[in-house]
């Protein structure tokens, strides 16, 4: 699928920590806008869509997952996949018009790769592109407990300019479904990249 000029392209990478319903609000999200996504998913990132939402949320069958989940509307957006080892590929590279990008869930070693520049497969050095040219990069970090160098690591994202965004969905809008912890997460993504949404009433204080 091309991408159509007026359309606004996020690269939305997947990798291999907890949360593949997290990655898939986002995606459709983003898709009922009408974006383009620039898809990245790590090795561990695809076991994780088929450990946690089973074999239907296959790479595979990914859009038709997103279609039945959430709706037609996930076809106003359009999405090229990338393969996490394509270092060649166009969101490797600065030239790219690619707007912003969320790394939804990011693993603990993603997160090092991109503190530490590594640029090891498409994910990181798409993030990393992302850091050198001042755009919007959002990392959504799960582990628990963290260690030290895990904590350091987020900081140093946050030092280059990333927006890390630990998947913490809050409880005081009273979620009554996993879908409602996953509307929050992709909610606070949607406000970082500038997109207006209702996946969760305003805090009205
Ligand atoms: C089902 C499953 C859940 C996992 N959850 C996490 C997690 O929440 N956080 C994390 O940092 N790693 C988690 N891991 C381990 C990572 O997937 C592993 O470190 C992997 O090498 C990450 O590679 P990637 O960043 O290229 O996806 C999990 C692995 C599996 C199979």
């Amino acid at each position: 699928m091309s991408t159509d000029v007026n359309r606004r392209s996020i690269t939305v990478a997947i990798t291999g920590a907890s949360g593949a319903l997290y990655a898939t609000r986002t995606m459709a999200a983003l898709l009922e806008r009408g974006c383009h996504l620039e898809l990245v998913i790590s090795d561990y990132g695809r076991r994780l869509l088929r450990d946690e939402l089973g074999d239907a949320a296959s790479v595979d069958k990914l859009s038709d997952y997103l279609v039945s989940r959430y709706g037609g509307g996930v076809r106003t957006g359009t999405t090229t996949l990338y393969s996490n080892k394509d270092l060649g590929a166009k969101i490797a590279s600065g030239s790219q018009d690619c707007q912003g990008m969320v790394v939804v869930p990011c693993s603990m070693k993603t997160l090092a790769g991109i503190a530490h520049g590594l640029s090891r497969n498409l994910v990181e050095r798409a993030a990393d592109v992302m850091l050198k040219e001042r755009r919007p990069l959002i990392i959504v970090p799960r582990e628990t407990p963290m260690s030290l160098p895990q904590l350091k690591n987020m900081v140093l994202c946050a030092e280059a300019g990333a927006m890390v965004m630990p998947a913490m969905p809050a409880f005081y809008q009273m979620p009554q479904t996993l879908d409602d912890l996953a509307d929050f997460m992709a909610g606070k993504i949607l406000s970082a990249l500038g997109f207006e949404h209702e996946l969760y009433p305003a805090w009205k204080g």
